[in-house]
């Protein structure tokens, strides 16, 4: 949102004027988005490729992060394929198996127990 104050405003509805910037910059910028809430798919053109090789980011106190050709299956759900997710190692989300912030709003430490920061 940050980086494109015209298009992203949480306080506008809708929260997206994908017209107030161009196609290429609006992609740059969800391309840039973490999570994979984001995503975008042009009329034209190719869809949106996958980091090549496969990214995993582990956030301080926060999600894991992964980029790449993901294939995410969810206990009970079907497969669904991604180039971004975030993932909940908190287990306080309630968008399983996505982190859906609630470790920053919380401030609850995402680091598994007995690990290299206790
Ligand atoms: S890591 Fe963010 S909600 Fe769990």
């Amino acid at each position: 949102m940050r980086g494109l104050p015209q298009v992203f405003d949480v306080k506008k509805r809708p929260w997206i004027q994908p017209g107030n910037a161009s196609v290429e910059h609006v992609a740059e910028v969800v391309r840039r988005c973490p999570s994979g809430a984001l995503h975008y798919r042009l009329e034209e053109g190719p869809p949106e490729e996958p980091e090549q090789p496969t990214r995993v980011a582990f956030v301080a106190n926060g999600p894991i992060n992964l980029r790449g050709d993901l294939s995410i299956e969810v206990y009970g759900g079907d497969g669904m394929r991604e180039v971004r997710a975030s993932l909940c190692r908190c287990g306080q989300t309630e968008n399983e198996p996505f982190c859906d912030k609630t470790c920053s709003r919380s401030g609850s430490r995402a680091e598994p127990q007995g690990g290299k920061n206790d």
